[in-house]
C-alpha cells in the first residue's frame, strides 16, 4: 500500500513538472504562428529535447530526435528535396561537419576573422544593447542563425547576457556534430544552447518575437541573403538586434571572372562586395547600420526600428 502511494506521488510530481506553454518564441514552419509546448519546464537543451512541440494551427507535432528539432518544411520529409545549391549542399555533409571547427574555420583567420573568442566579444558589444530584462525569459533569446558546428553559440552561452541561445542551422551534419560538441566540451553553460533545424529563408520564429539574431559567416553561404534579412527583420522584435559577419573579396574590381564563375559554380555568392552588403542592408527595413572591418572580415550591425507608440492604431 505505502508503496503504491508513492508511485502516486512521484508519478504526480512527474506530472507536475511536465506542463503546455506558449511562448513567444519557435513557430510552425508552415503557418509562422507560435508552438505549444509540451514538457519539462524551462527553456534550456534538456528540457525542448524532452518535449513536443505543436502546431494547433496545423495540427503537426515537431518531436526532438534527441539531438535537434527539425523546424524546416522538410520535416517528415524523406523522398523530397528541394533542389539546392552546390554551396549549400556542401556543409550538409558529414566531412565538412567534421573537419569544420578545427580545420575549415580556423582557415578564416588568414582572410582577417579575428577568431571566435573575439568576434563573440565584438558582437555582443552591439548584441547585449537587444536584451530587454523586462520581458519573460524565454522570449530574450539569441538566436544564432547558421550556427555550424556550434563555436560561436558555445561561447554566447557562457556569457551570461542571454538566458538561451537558440543555435539553427539547415545542414544536419552540422547540428549533429553541434550536439557532439556541446557534449563533450562539458560546460554548464551548454545546458543554454537548444538546436532546431532551421531554413534562413524561412525562420520557425514567431513575427517581432526574438531580441538579438547573430550569424557568423554564414550570408555569403545561403541561397537567397535578400529573403533570409527579410526574414530576420520579421522575426525581430521592434528594438531588436541583429549582428551578422561575412567575407569581402580580396581582389577589388568587380569585373574579374573568376568571382562570377564560382558564384555561378557555388549558386551563393561566396563573398559580398562592400557596395553589395551596404545596399543590401540599407534597403533592408532595418536601421542603424554600423560596421567593423579588419581586412577581408567584416561585422555589419543593424537594428529593427522601433515603432512609437503613438503609431499604434493610427488610422
Ligand atoms: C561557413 S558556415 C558558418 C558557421 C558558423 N556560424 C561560423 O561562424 O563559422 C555557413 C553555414 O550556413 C549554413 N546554411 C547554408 N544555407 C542555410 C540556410 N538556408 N539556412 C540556414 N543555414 C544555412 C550552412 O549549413 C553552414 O553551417
Ligand atoms: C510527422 O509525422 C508524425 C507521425 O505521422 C506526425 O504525428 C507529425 O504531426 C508529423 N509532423 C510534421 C511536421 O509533419
Amino acid at each position: 500500500m505505502r508503496s503504491l502511494e508513492s508511485t502516486q506521488f512521484i508519478l504526480f510530481l512527474a506530472f507536475l513538472s511536465f506542463q503546455t506553454t506558449s511562448p513567444r518564441n519557435l513557430a510552425c514552419p508552415t503557418c509562422l504562428e507560435p508552438l505549444s509546448r509540451h514538457g519539462p519546464q524551462g527553456f534550456n537543451r534538456a528540457a525542448i529535447a524532452k518535449s513536443i512541440l505543436r502546431c494547433q494551427t496545423c495540427s503537426k507535432d515537431f518531436p526532438s530526435d534527441g539531438t535537434f528539432i527539425d523546424l524546416t518544411l522538410g520535416a517528415n520529409r524523406s523522398t523530397w528535396q528541394e533542389t539546392l545549391p552546390i554551396g549549400v549542399r556542401l556543409f550538409r555533409t558529414k566531412w565538412i561537419s567534421l573537419i569544420y571547427e578545427e580545420n575549415w574555420r580556423k582557415s578564416f583567420e588568414k582572410f582577417g576573422f579575428p577568431g571566435p573568442d573575439r568576434e563573440v566579444e565584438l558582437a555582443e558589444t552591439f548584441l547585449q544593447t537587444a536584451v530587454d530584462p523586462s520581458r519573460p525569459d524565454e522570449e530574450n533569446l539569441l538566436v544564432d542563425i547558421s550556427c555550424g558546428t556550434g563555436l560561436h553559440s558555445r561561447r554566447f552561452a557562457k556569457s551570461a547576457t542571454f538566458t538561451a541561445v537558440v543555435a539553427a542551422d539547415f545542414s544536419e551534419a552540422m547540428l549533429i556534430q553541434c550536439h557532439a560538441l556541446l557534449n563533450e566540451k562539458q560546460s554548464p553553460w551548454n545546458e543554454k544552447v537548444v538546436l532546431v533545424r532551421a531554413d534562413a529563408s524561412r525562420l520557425p520564429f514567431a513575427s517581432g518575437s526574438i531580441s538579438a539574431v547573430y550569424s557568423g559567416a554564414a550570408l555569403h553561404c545561403w541561397e537567397s541573403p535578400s529573403i533570409a534579412i527579410a526574414e530576420i527583420c520579421r522575426v525581430l522584435r521592434p528594438g531588436g538586434v541583429l549582428v551578422a559577419t561575412t567575407f569581402l573579396p580580396r581582389w577589388k574590381s568587380k569585373l574579374q571572372t573568376t568571382q562570377k564563375f564560382m558564384r555561378l559554380i557555388f549558386g551563393t555568392k561566396i563573398f559580398f562586395f562592400e557596395d553589395e552588403l551596404d545596399e543590401l542592408f540599407e534597403t533592408s527595413g532595418l536601421v542603424s547600420y554600423q560596421k567593423i572591418k579588419i581586412d577581408s572580415y567584416i561585422m555589419v550591425c543593424a537594428r529593427k526600428k522601433q515603432v512609437p507608440a503613438s503609431n499604434y492604431g493610427v488610422k
